[in-house]
C-alpha cells in the first residue's frame, strides 16, 4: 500500500516536472523568435515608407473615394462633375479640404482612408476636381 502511494507521488511529481519543462521550452522558443520577428517588421515598414512615398491622387481616389464619388452615393459630389463641385469649391479649396479630412454629413473623415495623409487627401480632391 505504501509503495503504491510512493509510486503515485513519484509519477505525479514527474508529470509536474515534465509539464514545467514544456512550458519553459515554449517560453524559450517564443523569446528566441520575438526579436527576429520585430526586426523583420521594422525592416518591412522602413522599406514601404522609403520605396512608396506619398500616393498619387488617382491612387487614393480609386481605392478610397471611388465607391461614393463615382456615382454620387448619399449625395457625394461626382467625379469631375462641374455642377456638383462648383457650389462646394465656392467655399474655398481649403475649407473643402478640411471637410474631407474631418468629415461632413455623410462624408466620413478622410473618406475612411485612415492612413491617408492630409496631402494625399488633397491630391485625391484635386484629382476629382481636375479641370473644373
Ligand atoms: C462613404 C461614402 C464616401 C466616401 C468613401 C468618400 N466620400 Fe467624400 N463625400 C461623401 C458625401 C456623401 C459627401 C457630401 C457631404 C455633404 O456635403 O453633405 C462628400 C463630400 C466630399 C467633399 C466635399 C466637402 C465639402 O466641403 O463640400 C470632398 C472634398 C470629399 N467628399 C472628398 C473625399 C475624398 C478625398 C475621399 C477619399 C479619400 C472621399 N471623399 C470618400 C461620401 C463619401
Amino acid at each position: 500500500m505504501k509503495r503504491k502511494f510512493l509510486l503515485c507521488m513519484f509519477l505525479g511529481l514527474a508529470s509536474i516536472f515534465t509539464a514545467n519543462a514544456a512550458v519553459n521550452s515554449d517560453d524559450e522558443i517564443k523569446s528566441r523568435i520575438a526579436p527576429v520577428g520585430k526586426v523583420n517588421i521594422a525592416g518591412a515598414k522602413a522599406e514601404t515608407a522609403s520605396a512608396g512615398g506619398p500616393r498619387s491622387g488617382a491612387d487614393i481616389y480609386s481605392t478610397a473615394c471611388v465607391a461614393c464619388h463615382s456615382s454620387g452615393v448619399l449625395g457625394a459630389p461626382k467625379f469631375q462633375n462641374a455642377a456638383d463641385w462648383a457650389p462646394r469649391l465656392e467655399k474655398g479649396f481649403d475649407t473643402v479640404w478640411q471637410n474631407a479630412i474631418n468629415g461632413i454629413n455623410a462624408m466620413p473623415p478622410r473618406g475612411t482612408c485612415a492612413d491617408c495623409s492630409d496631402d494625399e487627401i488633397k491630391a485625391a480632391i484635386e484629382h476629382m476636381t481636375e479641370g473644373l
